[in-house]
C-alpha cells in the first residue's frame, strides 16, 4: 500500500518526523489551552467571595512584604487530616482575587487559609508580637515592630485601581472611598459610621480596633484585619443545607 511507503519515508527521516511530531503536539495544545483563554473565567464562583476591603488588602500587602508565605501556606487540600485540622478544603474561587497569590509551598507553621474568627483580635496581636508568649516553643520571628508603624493608606485607592485592572470587581465607588472605608474599618463601629463600608462590602465586615491602639492605624490592624477574614467568606453550613451540596 502506497500509503505505508509514504510513512516509512516519515520514519527514515528524522527530522521530517520531528517537524511532524511539533505539529501534532501544536495542535493538542491549541485545542487544549485556547478555549481557557476565550472563557470569562475558568473558576466556578461562589457565593458569599468578595473581594478584600482597603485594609484587608492594605494587610495582605504586609503579608507579601513580610513574606509570611515561606513559613504559611493557604490551601487546605482535600485530604482527610487537613480537613480535620483545618476544615473544609480550600475552593478556587476562595482565592479568586489574590493578587499574587499566596497558597504557598511550605508549611513551617500551620496552614492559615481558615485562621478567620479561630482566635481573637488580642490573641493575633499579642502573638505577633511575641510568639512565644503564647506558643513557648514556637520559631516564628517576632514583629512588634507592625505595632509602632502606621498602615500605608494614601496609596491604597490606586492599588484597587490596579486590582481592577487584573479583573478583581471592585467599582467606582469603591475605589473613591477606599481610603476612607479603611480608616473606617480600623475605627470600628463603636466609634464612627461604617454603614458605607457595609454597603460596599458586606454586613459581616469586622470593623473594630484590631490592634488594641485605639488612637493609631498600624500595621497591625491592617494585616489583623486581614487574618481575621481569611476562610469566612463562604458559609460553608449553608451550602451544607440548601444543596447537601459541598460536603
Ligand atoms: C520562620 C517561619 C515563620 C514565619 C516567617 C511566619 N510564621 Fe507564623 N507561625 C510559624 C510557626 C512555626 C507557627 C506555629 C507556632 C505558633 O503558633 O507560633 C506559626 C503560627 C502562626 C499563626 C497561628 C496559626 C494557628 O492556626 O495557630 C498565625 C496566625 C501566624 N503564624 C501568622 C503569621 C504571619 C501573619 C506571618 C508574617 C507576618 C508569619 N506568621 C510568619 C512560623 C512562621
Amino acid at each position: 500500500m502506497s500509503w505505508m511507503n509514504k510513512h516509512e519515508k516519515l520514519e527514515r527521516n528524522s527530522l521530517l518526523l520531528l517537524g511532524f511530531i511539533i505539529v501534532t503536539v501544536l495542535i493538542g495544545g491549541i485545542i487544549e489551552i485556547v478555549p481557557l483563554f476565550r472563557m470569562e473565567t475558568v473558576i466556578e464562583p461562589v457565593e458569599g467571595v468578595r473581594p478584600y476591603t482597603p485594609l484587608e488588602l492594605a494587610g495582605q500587602n504586609i503579608y507579601v512584604r513580610e513574606n509570611c508565605a515561606s513559613c504559611h501556606s493557604q490551601h487546605i487540600r482535600p485530604l482527610r487530616d487537613e480537613v480535620v485540622r483545618y476544615g473544609h478544603y480550600s475552593l478556587a474561587a476562595e482565592s479568586m482575587y489574590d493578587h499574587p497569590f499566596l497558597w504557598g509551598s511550605k508549611r513551617t507553621g500551620p496552614d492559615l487559609a481558615r485562621v478567620g474568627g479561630k482566635y481573637s483580635d488580642e490573641w493575633h496581636t499579642a502573638h505577633m508580637k511575641e510568639p512565644r508568649d503564647l506558643v513557648p516553643e514556637s520559631i516564628m520571628p517576632s514583629y512588634g515592630f507592625l505595632l509602632k508603624k502606621s498602615a500605608k493608606l494614601h496609596d491604597i485607592k490606586d492599588h484597587l485601581k490596579t486590582l481592577r485592572r487584573l479583573g478583581v470587581p471592585y467599582n467606582d465607588e469603591m475605589i473613591e472611598w477606599a481610603r476612607k472605608d479603611a480608616v473606617a474599618q480600623a475605627v470600628g463601629e463603636n466609634r464612627t459610621d461604617i454603614s458605607g463600608l457595609q454597603e460596599r462590602y458586606g454586613d459581616s465586615v469586622n470593623a473594630r480596633d484590631f490592634d488594641g491602639q485605639p488612637d493609631m492605624i498600624s500595621e497591625m490592624d491592617a494585616l489583623v484585619a486581614y487574618l481575621q477574614v481569611l476562610g469566612t467568606m463562604v458559609d460553608f453550613e449553608a451550602a451544607k443545607n440548601v444543596e447537601g451540596g459541598a460536603e
